[in-house]
């Protein structure tokens, strides 16, 4: 696996790699590793010949409350993980190398960007949307690889790839959840015990919330349930517990949901508990 720190150097690893004949897949990741980017990479490998991955703990996503300085790094370990898994080459910037003296530029996507995260972290998906733009301009793969444990982030990032014509196809890799449900995150390293059973309440009550607006309970009685749930267990304070479209994030009808508009019906959740911020995401109906 070759390991490049520096932009001058990709186009001449590529090249010894073969790029730009291979096809390319590329995960870009902030580090911090778990199985769930592990099986990024796994659905990269199905859709290229040559898997790259970005280490890269992106300043512009992070509000200035927020856990930059302490977000966990981990790289020895997450090279050793990625080359156990077979990818071919990693990408590990420093910050000065994507963001360069007198760096001035940003990307902002619109309607996607706005509620649920974007509502509640404003610079967050400027500052991702702006890196990934760089990531996919300097790796020039054909695929890029993201989670639907971020589910706005993967909306967002296909939305400006059609958009800004980058050429890259966005793919969506499923949730990878931890044996007790709780969708596995590079923050979850920051639970401590009790708070860690607590997490995994969320997905739980997530999933009674589908369970009844599917059996026909109106959207709104069944989230307010499911707000008093959390609260009781305490996945407090709640930031978001939603039901929005799986296709656009639009707002669905305030009523119980015809069949047709559960297909498109997605759970959304944020909440805080202790210092950890918890999101998760499903659909009403999985599909089959
Ligand atoms: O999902 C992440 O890890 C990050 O938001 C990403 C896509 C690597 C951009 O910094």
């Amino acid at each position: 696996m070759k390991v490049v720190r520096r932009r001058e150097d990709l186009a001449a690893v590529g090249r010894e790699l073969g790029l730009p004949t291979k096809r390319h897949a590329l995960v870009p990741t902030m580090g911090a590793l778990h199985e769930g980017h592990l099986s990024l990479v796994d659905v990269a490998r199905q859709h290229a010949e040559l898997v790259s991955a970005t280490i890269f703990v992106n300043p512009k996503q992070f509000g200035p409350k927020e856990d930059l300085s302490r977000y966990p790094r981990t790289e020895e370990r997450d090279l050793e993980m990625l080359e156990a898994r077979g990818v071919d080459l990693v990408y590990v910037p420093t910050p000065d190398d994507i963001y360069p003296e007198g760096f001035q530029t940003a990307v902002r996507v619109g309607a996607l960007a706005e509620p649920l995260d974007g509502a509640s972290r404003p610079n967050f998906f400027g500052g991702i949307a702006t890196v990934v733009t760089k990531l996919f301009t300097r790796m020039r793969p054909d695929v890029g690889v993201f989670g639907e444990k971020d589910y706005q982030q993967l909306l967002v990032i296909r939305r400006l790839s059609e958009d800004l014509d980058l050429g890259v196809k966005v793919i969506g890799a499923r949730i990878v959840r931890e044996d007790d449900g709780l969708a596995m995150s590079s923050r979850n390293r920051y639970l401590s015990p009790p708070e860690r059973r607590i997490a995994a309440e969320l997905n739980v009550i997530m999933r009674k919330v589908c369970q009844r607006i599917e059996g026909g309970v109106p959207v709104p009685v069944a989230i307010a349930q499911g707000r008093v749930d959390m609260d009781d267990v305490g996945l407090r304070p709640i930031d978001y517990l939603e039901l929005r479209s799986s296709t656009d994030l639009s707002v669905l009808p305030d009523r119980a949901l015809r069949k047709d508009e559960l297909a498109d019906a997605r759970l959304f959740a944020a909440v805080m508990l202790g210092g950890t911020r918890l999101i998760d995401n499903m659909a009403v109906v999985e599909p089959g």
